[in-house]
């Protein structure tokens, strides 16, 4: 539905990745300007987060959330740009449209493509003349916003198809920025899990097993979708350490399938082209993940150390001064460790 207020509790862009930066650094550019900007990318890849990160570049006036896909219907024009009192049957009131009330701040326009021809032609006039006038009114109001819209759609494409307003996409795309899906920026998928086990654990840990099931994963529902799964998880463990049997059923099944298709190579003799499972895995988490990198005999130091945290942390169900105690350092050293490695925060 349509949301006027904070309906997000962090607007904070988590991640490491060259790709990230280049949205962060954009973010803060826009955030200094006014200008319309449209942001691209699949369902979940962080679209919402990006449009208030902008506004909250200088937080000036409210931000307000506009889904046009729950914009349906009569009285979608009413919700949009307010009515006067008896403009029809029901109208018992005047009400202030979403147009109004984002006046001096930021409409984030979401799923920009779900918008009918009429109301696209109705907001193109806003975005240009900055009025607008209320059904079954004859005066003309003013509201002047920066808008940010959103689309999983390719909005091209429904210009060509005649679906959408082709000079209100050119007035939008001022600025484009694409988000890229989770799974072609892997290398943020660490920093995020800790970030979730920050908001939703309390000293959860990820054991390597279900990282590395989370890391070759292809999250079709992007950061939202790996942000539920550490949700799942915390939910539905009862210690410290996340594991694998933690995972939710869609990791689960990953994980199964990629377990046969391991043994079926293996009973089929190709056993010896076959990389160790879960290899992909296997090396630094900060670092970018390549699947087919070649995978040395030897396990980098910083790797043993890991394990061996995790190990201690296993053995003492997660006590920390006591893992500290059987692993021979002090329990700062300890926490220094589980901050870089991110294995907890
Ligand atoms: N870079 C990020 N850092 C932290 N959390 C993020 C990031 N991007 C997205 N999220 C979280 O993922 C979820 C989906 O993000 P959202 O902006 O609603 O995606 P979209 O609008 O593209 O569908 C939200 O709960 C949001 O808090
Ligand atoms: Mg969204």
């Amino acid at each position: 539905m349509v949301a006027t207020s904070e309906t997000i509790r962090s607007h904070v862009l988590v991640g490491q990745s060259p790709r990230n930066h280049h949205v962060l650094r954009l973010v803060e550019k826009l955030g200094h300007g006014r200008w319309p900007t449209l942001l691209l990318g699949e369902t979940g890849t962080g679209k919402e987060v990006v449009a208030r990160s902008i506004h909250n570049v200088e937080s000036s006036g409210p931000f307000v959330t506009i889904d046009c896909s729950s914009l349906v219907g009569p009285l979608m024009e009413s919700e949009l740009f307010g009515h006067v009192k008896g403009a029809f049957t029901g109208a018992v009131a005047l009400k202030v449209g979403l147009i109004e009330t984002a006046h001096g701040g930021t409409a984030f326009f979401d799923e920009i493509g779900e918008l009918p021809l009429d109301m696209q032609a109705k907001l193109l006039r806003v975005l240009q003349e900055k009025e607008f006038r209320p059904v079954g009114s004859l005066l003309q109001r003013h509201s002047d916003f920066r808008i940010v819209a959103a689309t999983n759609r390719d909005l091209a494409k429904e210009v060509e198809k005649g679906t959408f307003r082709r000079d209100l996409f050119y007035r939008l795309n001022v600025v484009s920025l694409r988000l890229a899906p989770l799974r072609d920026r892997k290398e943020d998928i660490p920093a995020l899990i800790a970030h979730f086990i920050t908001r939703y654990g309390k000293n959860h840990t990820l054991t390597q097993e279900a990282l590395e099931a989370m890391l070759s994963y292809e999250w079709p529902g992007n950061i939202r979708e790996l942000e539920n799964c550490i949700q799942h998880m915390v939910a539905v463990n009862t210690g410290p350490l996340l594991h694998v049997p933690d995972l939710p059923s869609m990791l689960q099944n990953h994980l199964a399938a990629k377990r046969a298709q391991y043994f079926s190579a293996a009973a089929s003799g190709s056993a010896t082209s076959l990389k160790p499972l879960g290899e992909a895995l296997a090396h630094d988490h900060r670092a970018p993940v390549d699947p087919n990198a070649p995978r040395s005999p030897v396990l980098p130091l910083s790797e043993v150390e890991r394990q061996a945290i995790l190990g201690a942390l296993e053995f003492t169900n997660g006590d920390r001064a006591v893992a500290a105690h059987l692993l021979g350092i002090g329990r700062t050293t300890l926490y220094r460790k589980l901050k870089e490695y991110q294995l907890a925060v």
